[in-house]
């Protein structure tokens, strides 16, 4: 699978993050393991250390598997200030998860994230490429309902 998706690529240095990107989106578990990592070192003759320490250097990059949904939560001041640590707190007590863990089901990874670029709804949020703003504690439980019914 690896093989494939660098093979859609020129064996160029350039290409190294899009390769990364493409492999952390298509793993079920959206992360990037070292197996990937060999398989993308040897094609594009770049040292498995570099790829580690590009990995280890952008925050949307993961080595650790993930849930099936990504809810990163913004904490930039303009969310803070509209309250994203009551959207946190209810986010880790209704998954009973921390920042950076996976619920138990593997549904749910929560993370933080800088500024998601839509400031005018803080406090916001995204779920995969969903992006929720405006967010309260009950719009939480909506949104987190939703997503576990399939809808
Ligand atoms: S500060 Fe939260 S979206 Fe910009």
């Amino acid at each position: 699978m690896y093989k494939e998706i660098c093979n859609k690529y020129a064996p160029t240095k350039d290409n190294l993050i899009y390769i990364l990107h493409d492999i952390q989106d298509t793993h079920p578990q959206h992360y990037i393991s070292e197996e990937a990592v060999e398989v993308v070192s040897e094609y594009l003759k770049v040292p498995a250390n570099h790829i580690f320490g590009v990995l280890t250097f952008y925050s949307m990059y993961s080595t650790k598997p993930r849930g099936t949904n990504i809810i990163r939560l913004c904490e930039s001041p303009p969310c803070y200030i509209k309250g994203s640590d009551n959207i946190l707190r209810k986010l880790k007590t209704m998954l009973s998860v921390n920042v950076g863990e996976t619920t138990k089901d593997g549904a749910f990874t929560l993370e933080l994230a800088a500024c998601l670029g839509v400031c005018g709804n803080a406090p916001v949020m995204m779920v995969n490429d969903d992006v929720y703003g405006d967010l309260t504690e009950e719009k939480i439980e909506e949104i987190i309902g939703k997503i576990r019914g399939g809808n």
